[in-house]
């Protein structure tokens, strides 16, 4: 339910309660004003019949009572009956006596010409001694009393009251008409403060202080929006904030923690041959290459190391190009099995030269058209390669490069049969830096970028790569790409054996 929506409800119930009760005021004021009680009208009749009097009022008509019982001779003193009128007043009552048909006394206050003929009639059984009496448009209750004079002529005597019915109703009505108002009032005002602090105040509040929290740099919190109104839309929006916030910061933090590995690890990888360097010239100038092969040796070396950094130098700016997506590519439509083949053969041809024994064995054939830069699919085949021949050291040692299809995708894998990768490192190949065995792996001159060079090329391309290895079986590297023409290719496609004996292969 919208916030508008539950306002209006709110408003307009409100509303509903105040009309009714304007209502109710406005019909009991009109009674007020034109005394037409109706349907109440019975109500107080019956009321006032059954408790004309007051007590101090009744207690002055027993008074009488006896009076009349016992010497009703002086229900016709003007005195006595002056005196018991006088009390009556006292008390906003009234006095009144008949004699026959005539009047013998009549208080002032009730002095109404008409009153004779609207009094009942003479009861000497005094059965009906309480009721009450219109006479015009006055309203009375009275106690009376029927006795006989000394005389025999028929006595009665009236102590009235005059009620003002609407006075008497409002009087009793007013005060619980009042109390009621301002409970139904008070209560609507509860209920919709609870209401509206509920569903508006209390989510607010939280949203706010999970602004201050923000504030405050601490985003490691969950704001549930409790809600599907506006409010509650605010909060998802203001979490869907904190939670974008939160992990841009975090990436922000991620950044600051790779640049400054990566500077630590530059700054090692540069270290360690410059300081061989320096070992060797100083070496040299300190005279210990006192002969023509030591100096040779010592030359070497240093060549060599300045070979291994200009290759690290190499790789780090190849790497650092294509992780800034400042390294162009230049895609052509390449067939993956002439790719492949060529790759194979080439590399073949250096493992020959390097005195290891090749064996080729190619098969398959057909296009298999994939979008692709070629220098770059062959620097990281070739770093795939470079890897197996580096790290095998079985007797018998063998490199497979296959490609095939799957799918929509193109394939292109190393497969050999060297010490494989332990389960704990798998994870960890295609990050930067990461050498398995860094003991083992540094003298062979590793940088750690080979396989992550290898995952930006390939992602390059829109594709992926993945590794399969079993420890002490093998490791297998495949680069998936999306393919563009299948043509007529099934799932392996050419086959590459490499054997021969490990022969200082270095990566
Ligand atoms: N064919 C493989 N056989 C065994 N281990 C491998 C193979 N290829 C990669 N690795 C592991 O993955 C790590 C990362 O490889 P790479 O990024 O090429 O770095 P580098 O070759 O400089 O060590 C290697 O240090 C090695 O532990
Ligand atoms: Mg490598």
């Amino acid at each position: 339910m919208s916030i508008r929506v539950r306002l209006l409800l709110s408003f307009g119930s409100v509303l509903a309660v105040a009309v009714i009760l304007i209502l109710m005021t406005s019909y009991l004021l009109s009674v007020a004003i034109t005394g037409d009680m109706r349907s109440i009208s019975s109500f107080y009749k019956i009321h006032y019949s059954l408790h004309p009097l007051t007590d101090e009022e009744e207690t002055i008509f027993l008074d009488l009572k006896y009076l009349a019982k016992q010497d009703s001779g002086r229900m016709t003193d003007e005195v006595v009956l002056a005196d018991y009128d006088g009390q009556l007043k006292m008390v906003q009552a009234g006095l009144f006596v008949r004699k026959d048909d005539k009047l013998i006394y009549a208080s002032p206050s009730i002095g109404e010409p008409k009153m004779l003929s609207a009094l009942p009639g003479y009861d000497a059984a005094n059965l009906s001694i309480r009721s009450t009496l219109n006479v015009g448009s006055r309203f009375f209750s009275y106690a009376k009393f029927d006795f006989p004079y000394p005389d025999g002529s028929l006595g009665s005597l009236y102590v009235m009251k005059e009620r003002s019915p609407f006075a008497e109703l409002v009087r009793t009505l007013l005060p619980i008409l009042v109390v009621v108002l301002l409970a139904v009032m008070l209560l609507t005002g509860v209920l919709l403060y609870r209401y509206i602090t509920r569903t508006l105040i209390r989510p607010l509040e939280v949203l706010k202080r999970s602004a201050d929290q923000i504030k405050q740099g601490d985003l490691q919190f969950e704001l549930k929006p409790q809600s599907r109104d506006e409010i509650g839309q605010l909060s998802q929006s203001f979490e869907e904030m904190r939670r974008r916030l939160n992990e841009s910061i975090q990436l922000q933090l991620q950044y600051e923690e790779n640049r400054k590995s990566l500077i630590s690890n530059i700054s090692h990888d540069l270290k360690t041959p410059i300081t061989t360097i320096k070992g060797y010239v100083e070496g040299i100038r300190d005279g210990l290459a006192d002969s023509p092969d030591k100096l040779d040796k010592y030359v070497g070396t240093i060549i060599g190391k300045v070979n291994d950094m200009g290759r690290l130098v190499d790789e780090l700016l190849l790497y650092s190009k294509l992780d800034l997506k400042r390294e162009p590519y230049s895609f052509d439509r390449v067939d993956l099995i002439a790719f492949a083949r060529d790759a194979a053969e080439e590399s073949a041809w250096e493992l020959a030269d390097k005195g290891i024994e090749v064996d080729r064995d190619l098969s398959g054939s057909g296009p298999l058209i994939v979008l692709a830069d070629r220098s770059k699919l062959k620097r990281a085949l070739g770093n795939l390669i470079q890897n197996s021949v580096k790290f095998m050291n079985g007797d018998e040692k063998r490199i497979r490069i296959r490609a095939g299809a799957e799918g929509s995708q193109a394939l292109l894998a190393v497969e050999d049969n060297g010490p494989g990768i332990p389960s704990a490192s798998l994870p960890f190949i295609f990050e930067r830096f990461y050498r398995g065995d860094a003991s083992r792996n540094s003298g062979m001159g590793g940088s750690g970028l080979g396989l992550a060079i290898a995952k930006q090329i390939a992602e390059g391309h829109h594709g992926s790569i993945e590794v399969a290895s079993v420890p002490g079986e093998g490791t297998r590297i495949t680069i998936r790409l999306p393919l563009v023409d299948k043509g007529s290719v099934d799932s392996t496609a050419i086959e590459l054996q490499t054997t021969g004996k490990r022969n200082g292969a270095n990566g």
